[in-house]
C-alpha cells in the first residue's frame, strides 16, 4: 500500500508485475505504468479505494478455478445446492462470507455475495421485485443518481417505467417532491442512494413514503457503504426491502457487488442472481469480500471512515473559502461536487487539466446541467482513497489551493483564447 508520499511498504505490486513479465512483457508494461500513475498521483476519484494487499492475495487466490454454480445454503435432496462437485470448502467459505457481512452491517437481512459487480446486483435486485414495464422512482443521473437508476441508455431505464424525483435549488433531495410523486405514480419501487449526492439521506422518511405508497424501498448504498458500517452515515437496515452496494468503494474491498433483502424476499434474490444474471460465482472475489469484511469490523476501519468526512468536510469548506460554488454549500459524507457553470471551461476541461499535473478527478454533471454528460459543467470530488493513504485535512486544504492554480491556469487560457478569437 502507498503511503502519503507514495512510498509503498509491501513488494506485493512489483512481484506480481515479475510474474506477468514471464508469460507477457507488454501487459506487465502496462500493469507496471499504471502503478506508477497510481503511486504517483493525487487520487480523488469518489468510487476508488486502495485495498490491502490480504484482499488483493484473496481475489488472486486458487478460488479464481473453481466452479461453484449455485448456493452453499439451498439444501435440495440432502445436497447443498450447488451443481458442480468438490464444493466442500467455497461452500463453507460462501457461508462466511454472508456471515461476516450481517456482522458489519448488524443486521439479520439475507444477503447475497455473488453479485459481479453493482450494476449487476442492481439488475437482480430489480429482477427479484419488478415485472418489465414496472414502475420505478429514482434520482437521475444529472443529479447524482446511478446509470443503473434508470438512465435511458442503460437496461433499467430501457425495461422499466422509471420516473425521478428532484432536487432542491441547493441540491439536495426534495423529500416533498418525492412524497408528491410517490402518491401520483403509485410506483412499484422506491429508490434511493447516488454516486455523487454529498448529504446525509433520511432513509426512515424514504421508507415511511414507500410503506404509504404500497411500494418496495430499495437503497443502493455502493458509495456510503464503508460510512454506514463505521456509523458514519444513518443506516438503510430496518427502512429497505432490499439494498445493495458494491464492496470497493468507501468499503475499500475488491471490486464486486452484495445484496441483501428482508428474508421474505430472499429465495425472489437468489434466483435473480443465480441463474438468472449471472453463471458460476467468482469465489475469489468472494474471499476477497470476505477479507474485506473482516477489515471493516476493526477499529481502524472506524477511525479511517471518521477521517474520510472529516477530510471532506475540510476540502470543501477550502474550496467554498476560495469562492467555489459547491453543490449543498457542503458534504456530509466522501464526496461532493465543484459546479463550474459560471466558468468558461467545462469539468471535462478541469478533469483534464487536473491528469496533467498529477491529480486524478472526474467530470460530473450538476443539478441543472446545461452541458452535455460527455463535456459537464462540475467536477466530482471524494477524500476516500487519500484518506487510505493518511492524508489529513491540511493535506486535503493543500490539495484544493492546487486545484485552484490549475482552475486560475485555465481561465487565463480561455480569456487569451477569446482576445485571440476578436
Ligand atoms: C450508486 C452506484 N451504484 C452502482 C454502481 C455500479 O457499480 P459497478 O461499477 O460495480 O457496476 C455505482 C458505480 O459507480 C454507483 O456509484
Amino acid at each position: 500500500m502507498f503511503d502519503r508520499n507514495g512510498n509503498d511498504n509491501s513488494n506485493y505490486n512489483q512481484m506480481i508485475v515479475e510474474e506477468i513479465r514471464k508469460v507477457s512483457p507488454k501487459v506487465a508494461d502496462l500493469v507496471e505504468k499504471e502503478y506508477l500513475r497510481q503511486k504517483n498521483n493525487v487520487e480523488l476519484i469518489a468510487s476508488e479505494n486502495y485495498c490491502s494487499e490480504a484482499v488483493m492475495a484473496a481475489c488472486g487466490s486458487c478460488l479464481s478455478w473453481k466452479y461453484a454454480e449455485g448456493y452453499p445454503y439451498v439444501r435440495t435432496s440432502g445436497n447443498k445446492g450447488r451443481y458442480y462437485g468438490g464444493t466442500e470448502f467455497v461452500d463453507q467459505l460462501e457461508e462466511y462470507c454472508c456471515d461476516l457481512w450481517r456482522k458489519v452491517f448488524n443486521t439479520d437481512y439475507h444477503v447475497n455475495v455473488q453479485p459481479h459487480s453493482g450494476s449487476q446486483a442492481n439488475f437482480a435486485a430489480y429482477k427479484s421485485v419488478l415485472e418489465p414495464g414496472d414502475t420505478i422512482l429514482g434520482l437521475n443521473l444529472d443529479n447524482g443518481g446511478h446509470l443503473t437508476h434508470g438512465s435511458a441508455v442503460n437496461f433499467s431505464g430501457k425495461l422499466y417505467d422509471v420516473h425521478f424525483y428532484d432536487v432542491d435549488a441547493d441540491g439536495r433531495i426534495d423529500m416533498e417532491d418525492v412524497k408528491r410523486k410517490a402518491e401520483e405514480l403509485k410506483p412499484k419501487l422506491i429508490l434511493t442512494g447516488a454516486s455523487a449526492y454529498s448529504r446525509i439521506i433520511d432513509f426512515a422518511a424514504f421508507s415511511e413514503i414507500a410503506r404509504e405508497a404500497g411500494a418496495y424501498f430499495m437503497v443502493d448504498m455502493a458509495h456510503i457503504a464503508g460510512l454506514v458500517a463505521a456509523g458514519e452515515h444513518p443506516s438503510p437496515f430496518g427502512y429497505a426491502d432490499i439494498i445493495t452496494t458494491t464492496t470497493h468503494k468507501t468499503l475499500r474491498g475488491p471490486r464486486g457487488g452484495l445484496i441483501f433483502c428482508r428474508p421474505e424476499l430472499h429465495k425472489k434474490v437468489d434466483s435473480a442472481v443465480f441463474p438468472y444474471a449471472q453463471g458460476g460465482p467468482l469465489e475469489h472475489i468472494i474471499a476477497g469480500k470476505a477479507v474485506c469484511a473482516e477489515e471493516a469490523m476493526k477499529p481502524e476501519f472506524k477511525t479511517y471512515q471518521h477521517q474520510v468526512r472529516l477530510n471532506c468536510a475540510a476540502l470543501a469548506d477550502e474550496f467554498t473559502k476560495m469562492g467555489y460554488h459547491v453543490v449543498t454549500g457542503g458534504t456530509d459524507n466522501h464526496v461532493f461536487l465543484l459546479d463550474l457553470s459560471d466558468k468558461e471551461f467545462t469539468g471535462k476541461d478541469l478533469q483534464v487539466a487536473c491528469d496533467e499535473h498529477g491529480i486524478t478527478l472526474n467530470k460530473n454533471c450538476v443539478p441543472n446541467e446545461k452541458r452535455s454528460p460527455m463535456q459537464t459543467s462540475g467536477v466530482r470530488i471524494g477524500t476516500a482513497p487519500m484518506t487510505t493513504r493518511g492524508y489529513l485535512e491540511d493535506d486535503f486544504r493543500k490539495v484544493a489551493h492546487r486545484i485552484d492554480e490549475i482552475v486560475k491556469e485555465l481561465d487565463a487560457k480561455k480569456a487569451a483564447e477569446a482576445a485571440e478569437a476578436k
